[in-house]
């Protein structure tokens, strides 16, 4: 085959060829150590001398068209194949994302911060105790002795004769006095235990927060006034309060407060009994018993106390009729409060 031949073989070749890879084997075939054009060279050794010049110039010439040409057709078909990649690996901006499933806080722990805040911006402390609790903790330092009627009031986890599940967060006053010298206004939230069955408005677990003032000339206004703040901050300015008579052992007068009904307004509902008020909380001027056992002078210092149930106070604000949705964790009924 003469030069020209080969090289209109090779270059028709090379223009059908539709990869890097095919073009490759085609380099080899013409321009590898066996290649036909580089054995072409090999034959230069069979001419005369005079003849090689020509000789080896027309094949060099050959080889030099097609390495140009391979070179050429290189270059398109890497433009073709990235071409090719990119669209195979396009990516649709315009798809809608996945939606992450975020998680949340738990309505009654929402409902405990925004009670927690509204105290702290009032300047008080946050304290906590234990859920384990002695009994004279629970109970005989906040004048309740073990025969007292009051007892009964509260239906009580023993752990031991002197250790119980604290069925209320006012222990940690005990401790909060006993620890600390006056000033002290401070509240703590918690869980409490009573051995109450479960139905719609009892649990044997619950939450609470206490609250606890003492110092020097504190008296029942500075209770009514921090407890009226607080209640407006939290259901808002149209709710009115009222503070009735009420009884509690560690505290001397006590009262307990009512809310205007958040579902019916004051109208009386279903969820008010028909009387339009709430019961929210417990509170009065600390039991100078209490002071004293304490081991601070009720001649000096005097104070005021209060306990709410923080389940009460996010059933009332959010018109939960049932308090079993606030511990039974139903995804449904939780994911109205993210
Ligand atoms: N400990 C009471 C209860 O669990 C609530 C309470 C009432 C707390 C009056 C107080 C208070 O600090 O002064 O029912």
């Amino acid at each position: 085959m003469s030069n020209d031949e080969i090289v209109k073989k090779a270059l028709g070749e090379i223009g059908a060829a539709g990869s890097s890879g095919e073009l490759n084997d085609i380099r080899v075939k013409y321009l590898g150590k066996k290649g036909e054009i580089t054995m072409l060279m090999k034959q230069m050794g069979t001419l005369a001398p005079e003849e090689r010049p020509a000789f080896g110039q027309a094949v060099n010439a050959a080889r030099g068209s097609v390495e140009q040409a391979l070179l050429s057709a290189a270059e398109k078909i890497a433009q073709k194949e990235d071409a090719a990649k990119l669209a195979a690996e396009r990516v649709d901006i315009t798809l809608p994302g996945r939606a992450q499933a975020l998680g949340a806080l738990h309505p009654l722990t929402q409902v405990y911060y925004e009670i927690r805040d509204i105290f702290l911006s009032m300047g008080f402390d946050v304290n906590e105790g234990p859920e384990i609790e002695l009994d004279q903790y629970n109970f005989e330092m906040l004048n309740i002795p073990k025969d007292h009627p009051a007892r009964d009031m509260q239906d009580t986890f023993y752990v031991s004769d002197d250790v119980v599940l604290r069925t209320h967060t006012s222990p940690v006053q005990v401790r909060t006095m006993l620890g600390q010298k006056p000033p002290i206004r401070m509240v703590c939230p918690g869980r409490v235990f009573r051995t109450d069955d479960v139905d719609a408005t009892h649990s044997p677990v619950f939450m609470q927060m206490e609250g606890l003032v003492v110092g020097k000339n504190i008296r029942f206004s500075d209770l009514k006034g921090t407890i009226n703040t607080f209640i407006r901050n939290f259901y808002g300015e149209d709710v009115k309060t009222k503070f009735r008579p009420g009884f509690f052992p560690f505290t001397e007068p006590s009262a307990e407060v009512d809310v205007t009904c958040t579902v019916c307004g004051g109208k009386g509902c279903a969820a008010c009994k028909g009387a339009g008020m709430i019961e929210v909380l417990g509170c009065g001027v600390v039991n100078p018993v209490v002071l004293q056992n304490c081991g601070l002078n009720p001649e000096e210092y005097s104070g005021f106390a209060f306990g709410m149930g923080i389940d009460r106070l996010a059933n009332t604000k959010y018109g939960i009729t049932d308090i079993r949705l606030l511990y039974e964790n139903d995804a449904r009924f939780l994911r109205q409060f993210v």
